[in-house]
C-alpha cells in the first residue's frame, strides 16, 4: 500500500503563527508536526509515502525529510497550487498511487494507541473497498460525522454538519482501493469549492464498501488545527514521553524497531540529534541493542 500525506493548505486558522511557517512544520511539543503523520503511515507498515505540500513549503518539507533514507522510507514531494480540498490529493497522487491502494493521511492529525500499530497494519491489507476510523468528540460540528442506523451500521457521513447525528468524527486516515482515483475525477467540488474526502466515504458507504472503524478506549486522535488542539496535542506528547517514557514518532525508532534502518544510520542519526531528547532516545535504543 501507497501513503499520501496531505500538508498543504492556507492555514489561516493558525494565523499568524502560518504567515511564514507550515503549519505540519509547527512543533507538537519536540518533533515538526508532520513526523506524526509519517510515523502513523510507518506503524501500518508503508514505506512509499508521497507528501503533498504547498509550492513554496515545498523546499523547507525536503529540507526536513530528505528521501526518507534515514529513517527506513521513500519519500517523495508533489505540490497542491492551492487548497482545492482534501479529495484533490488523489488526483495529485495518480501516477504516484500507481493502481495500488492507497492511505491518505491529514498532516495535522496526530494519532497514538499502544495497541493501534495492529490495527493500522490490518486496515492497510486492504484488497478493495475502503476504511476509515471513527473517534467520539465533543465538537462533531468540526468534522465528517458518521450517522448510524439501530443494529450500529453506518449509514451516512456527513461533512461539519450543524445538526450531527452522532458524536463519532471521522479522523483523518483514509485507506482505498486503487478505485479512489476515479472517485475522485468523478466527484464535484462542494459549496465551499472543495473536492471533499466525505463525497468519497460517502461514495463507498453507498456502493457497501466502507468500513467505519472505532477507535478504542486508550486511543488518541488530535486534528491539531486550532491554537488549543495544538497546545492540547504538545502537552499530551509530553507527558507520554516525561511520565510514561513513550516516544511517539521518533521516526527513527520505528524504522529501527521494523528492521528498516541498520545500525550505522540509527547511530549516523543519534550523533546528528545528539543534543536532543530525540536523539538521547536513539542513543538509549542504541545501548540496549543485542
Ligand atoms: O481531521 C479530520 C477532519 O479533516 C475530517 O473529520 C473531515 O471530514 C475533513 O474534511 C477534514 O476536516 P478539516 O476541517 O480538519 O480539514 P482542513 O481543511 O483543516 O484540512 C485538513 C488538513 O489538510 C490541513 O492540515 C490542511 C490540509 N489541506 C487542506 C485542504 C482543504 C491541504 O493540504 N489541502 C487542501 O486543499
Amino acid at each position: 500500500m501507497k501513503g499520501i500525506v496531505l500538508a498543504g493548505g492556507s492555514g489561516t486558522r493558525l494565523a499568524p503563527l502560518t504567515i511564514a511557517v507550515s503549519k505540519q512544520l509547527l512543533p507538537i511539543y519536540d518533533k515538526p508536526m508532520v513526523f506524526y503523520p509519517i510515523g502513523t503511515l510507518m506503524n501500518a507498515g508503508i514505506r512509499d509515502i508521497l507528501i503533498i505540500t504547498t509550492p513554496h513549503d515545498a523546499p523547507l518539507f525536503q529540507k526536513l525529510l530528505g528521501d526518507g533514507s534515514n529513517f527506513g522510507v521513500n519519500l517523495s514531494y508533489a505540490v497542491q497550487p492551492e487548497p482545492g480540498g482534501l479529495a484533490q490529493a488523489f488526483l495529485i497522487g495518480e501516477e504516484f498511487i500507481n493502481g495500488e491502494p492507497v492511505c491518505l493521511i491529514l498532516g495535522d492529525n496526530i494519532f497514538y494507541g499502544p495497541t493501534l500499530p495492529e490495527r493500522l497494519k490490518k486496515a492497510a491489507d486492504l484488497k478493495s473497498g475502503g476504511r476509515v476510523f471513527s473517534y467520539e468528540v465533543h465538537d462533531p460540528e468540526r468534522y465528517g460525522v458518521v450517522a448510524y442506523d439501530e443494529n450500529g451500521k453506518a449509514t451516512s457521513i456527513e461533512e461539519k454538519p450543524e445538526n450531527p447525528k452522532s458524536s463519532c468524527a471521522v479522523t483523518g486516515i483514509y485507506f482505498f482501493d486503487s478505485e479512489v482515483v476515479r472517485i475522485a475525477k468523478a466527484i464535484k467540488p462542494s459549496a465551499r469549492d472543495q473536492l471533499e474526502i466525505t463525497d468519497i466515504n460517502q461514495t463507498y458507504l453507498e456502493a457497501g464498501e466502507l468500513e467505519v472503524i472505532p477507535m478504542k478506549t486508550g486511543d488518541v486522535w488530535h486534528d491539531a488545527g486550532t491554537h488549543a488542539s495544538l497546545l492540547e496535542a504538545g502537552r499530551f506528547i509530553e507527558t507520554l514521553e516525561r511520565l510514561q517514557h513513550i516516544h511517539v514518532a521518533n521516526l527513527e525508532a520505528i524504522a529501527w524497531k521494523a528492521g528498516w534502518i541498520d545500525e550505522t544510520v540509527l547511530e549516523r542519526q543519534m550523533n546528528a540529534y545528539s543534543n536532543s531528547g530525540y536523539g538521547k532516545y536513539l542513543k538509549r535504543l542504541l545501548d540496549r541493542r543485542g
